[in-house]
């Protein structure tokens, strides 16, 4: 008898099986990182006045929710092997810091790497995922993003599976967002295990270049979601990378082409500028609510490349209420000339003439779909046009 008892006990523990926690990023989700920006050079102030300034400028109620900190928070593990903040740039802890995040309704995130170390040399998560989550629990962290740095051999997919099992085990609800660059197409595995994967290296703060260790434009990250489109979806996120809007290089064109495909992709909008001093011209590139509605959409579908014409790329993307989005890519940096015939069917979605035309940049309408569109679309900017049936 007891040992039935036993054996029914072990029967029902293994199939209490550890999972991913569901419903946390319905919507891909939007926010703030600190990498693109300040890289190492963080503190406790910087964040502080960025959750702030989050709220002053309307971002918060534009849906930007999650702050991260990203890599160099970390200084080394005590004795007992936890990990410790670096207290010369956080001297508060990290808990008070992630109390302030959340005094303001706001949600906090925290950055670790699967391997030995991070890629900045700071210590790594590997063979302490469970004692990191759990510290990550008590500190009250809400996503943590989750690197590929000096993983050595260590298989991507078991790696993030461990981080998730530890998730899971601490018993806080954490968005992982897996940054492990597209090398192992996390889009093959990462629904069951993350909410979001990178699809690509790194985003360099340039519209159209590519660097010899990897990094990428905005129209090089673009050019590698073609293909995996298919893979997104709700809790489930390709991520291309965080936005360089407002980081100074890219024009008023290009931020709004870059916010423009992302929220195509239904991709997560994490900006990485440093909001507390950000132009009136970035602010309202950032909350553009009509634009971010379309990221945001519940169908939560990713754009697919409907026409290419040389430098000039049309992208289709299916929204709820059975309204459609289209997006004018205009690669080149002179200006063309548009005549487009919208009525079409686009894998099995009809687009026939019954449709009102929203210019959603200059929230204007634009007539219907039973007319060409007509225009010219600036270099290196884009024509998003929502169609809403009349
Ligand atoms: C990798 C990631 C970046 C950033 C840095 C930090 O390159 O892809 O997004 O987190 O590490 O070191």
């Amino acid at each position: 008898m007891r040992k039935l008892l036993f054996l029914t006990l072990c029967i029902f523990c293994c199939s209490v099986k550890a999972q991913k926690f569901e419903g946390l990023a319905k919507k891909p989700p939007m926010g703030w990182n600190s990498w693109n920006k300040f890289e190492c050079k963080i503190n406790e102030t910087i964040i502080r006045e960025i959750a702030d300034a989050l709220v002053k400028t309307g971002m918060k109620d534009a849906g930007y929710e999650y702050i991260t900190v990203d890599d160099c928070w970390q200084i080394g593990r005590d004795s007992l092997g936890n990990i410790l903040a670096d207290p010369a740039k956080f001297p508060s802890g990290m808990k008070s810091l992630v109390d302030y995040v959340h005094s303001k309704g706001l949600k906090f995130g925290i950055y670790s790497d699967a391997g030995t170390q991070t890629c900045q040399g700071r210590p790594g998560s590997r063979g302490y995922e469970f004692q990191d989550a759990r510290t990550y629990a008590k500190w009250g962290v809400d996503l943590l993003k989750y690197d590929w740095c000096n993983h050595g051999k260590q298989n991507a997919e078991a790696s993030y599976t461990i981080m998730r099992d530890a998730i899971y085990k601490a018993g806080r609800p954490m968005v992982l967002s897996i940054c492990e660059w597209g090398t192992n197409k996390p889009w093959e595995w990462g629904a069951a295990i993350g909410h979001t994967w990178r699809t690509t290296e790194d985003i360099i703060n340039c519209f159209d270049c590519k660097n010899n260790w990897g990094g990428l434009g905005v129209l090089q990250i673009i050019d590698l979601q073609v293909e995996i489109g298919g893979y997104s979806g709700p809790g489930h996120w390709n991520d291309p990378d965080m936005l360089e809007i407002g980081n100074g290089v890219l024009t008023v064109n290009e931020e709004r082409a870059h916010i423009s495909m992302w929220s195509m992709f239904s991709a997560p909008l994490i900006a990485g500028n440093d909001i507390r001093n950000m132009s009136a011209g970035t602010n309202e590139v950032l909350t553009n609510k009509e634009v971010l509605a379309i990221d945001h959409d519940g169908l939560g579908i990713s754009a697919t490349r409907w026409m290419k014409y040389g430098e000039l790329e049309i992208w289709f993307k299916p929204l709820n209420d059975h309204d459609f989005v289209f997006c004018f890519l205009n690669r080149s940096n002179q200006p063309v000339t548009i005549n487009q015939d919208l009525k079409t069917t686009i894998k099995n979605y009809k687009v026939d003439g019954s449709y009102n035309v929203r210019d959603v940049w200059k929230h204007k309408d634009n007539g219907t779909t039973e007319d060409n569109i007509k225009g010219t679309i600036a270099g290196h900017d884009v024509l998003m046009l929502k169609l809403t049936r009349k």
